[in-house]
């Protein structure tokens, strides 16, 4: 709880349609309180025809930041004042400051994850990456991680989504890049030399935890395998990566840090890393 809450408390809000499942009010109120900054993190939902209202409220109320989750992150793009260029590139905004009355909109979600995979030793610099899915999750990671690889590859269920996603990279990433089908033969074929897997579709979320898309004689020891699902912390495919031999990476870190990066952005000031991992952690235990 936060200790103080009077006329100087300053508001952040999630804007989503659903957010009752959030775990980013537990991770930012215990940064806040930690920091000893007066302010609170709450979630609204907010349909989808109700964004623009939304928007209008958020500035005439001033609501000083905000985190955009699912259905808004792409449409809420032409209600802002300036989009930076690294969210424009993912075509995507998950974060958005309130500078004087102008909406700044921002994508951390990229940069979050290659925090984590560089905390948890799986630093794409270098390295052949096979990346699974071709949707928002995966368009913020391949930006980031692109600059870095030594070549990317996109697997995707829909494949035009993996060459759309493949072609963008490639107008402003200089990168050994590809984008196909995802198949029992793509898959076998470039996980055969890859170092570094990446899981960003929502095959093996909770409550489907028993779904893979990675038959586990795919994983090699010299692997490491990244699952940006957070629920179950341990899913099915990393379960298989761990009994493999491979290191095994889950989403919580991303979630920390992604997290932990709109904090500084609204803030400026360092986030409590640990502090944001551990709330969510006990969230994670029903805590
Ligand atoms: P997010 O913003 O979380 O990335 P999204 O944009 O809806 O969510 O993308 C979901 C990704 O998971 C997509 O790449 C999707 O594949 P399609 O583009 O073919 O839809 C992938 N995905 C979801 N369910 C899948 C399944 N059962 N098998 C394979 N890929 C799946």
């Amino acid at each position: 709880m936060i200790s103080r809450i009077n006329s100087e408390t300053r508001l952040y809000v999630l804007i989503g349609d659903p957010v009752e499942h959030s775990f980013s009010p537990l991770m930012h109120n215990a940064a806040f309180q930690f920091c000893g900054i007066n302010s609170v993190y709450l979630t609204l939902q907010v349909k989808s025809d109700g964004l623009g209202d939304a928007i209008k409220g958020i500035k005439s109320m001033g609501i000083s930041g905000l985190n955009v989750t699912i259905p808004h992150k792409v449409s809420i793009m032409k209600y802002l004042d300036e989009i930076d260029s690294n969210a424009k590139n993912i075509g995507a905004v998950n974060t958005v400051i309130n500078k004087d009355g102008r909406l700044i909109g921002y994508n951390t979600d990229g940069a979050g994850a290659l925090a984590s995979l560089k905390r948890g030793k799986g630093d794409p610099a270098g390295k052949k990456v096979v990346l699974l899915g071709a949707g928002g999750a995966a368009r913020a990671i391949s930006f980031s991680i692109a600059p870095f690889a030594s070549r990317l590859v996109v697997l995707n269920r829909t494949r035009s989504k993996a060459t759309s996603l493949v072609k963008a990279i490639k107008k402003r990433i200089n990168i050994d890049i590809v984008g196909e089908e995802l198949t029992i033969n793509t898959l076998s074929r470039e996980l055969a030399d890859t170092e570094l897997l990446i899981n960003t579709t929502s095959v093996g979320m909770f409550p489907k935890i028993d779904e893979t898309l990675v038959d586990r004689h795919l994983i090699k020891p010299n692997m490491v395998v990244f699952d940006i699902i957070y629920n179950p912390p341990e899913t099915r495919l990393l379960r298989e990566a761990t009994a493999s031999g491979a290191k095994a990476l889950n989403g919580i870190n991303m979630l920390v840090n992604q997290g932990a990066l709109s904090f500084k952005l609204w803030i400026n000031l360092e986030p409590p890393i640990d502090v944001m991992l551990r709330a969510i952690n006990r969230g994670l235990r029903g805590g």
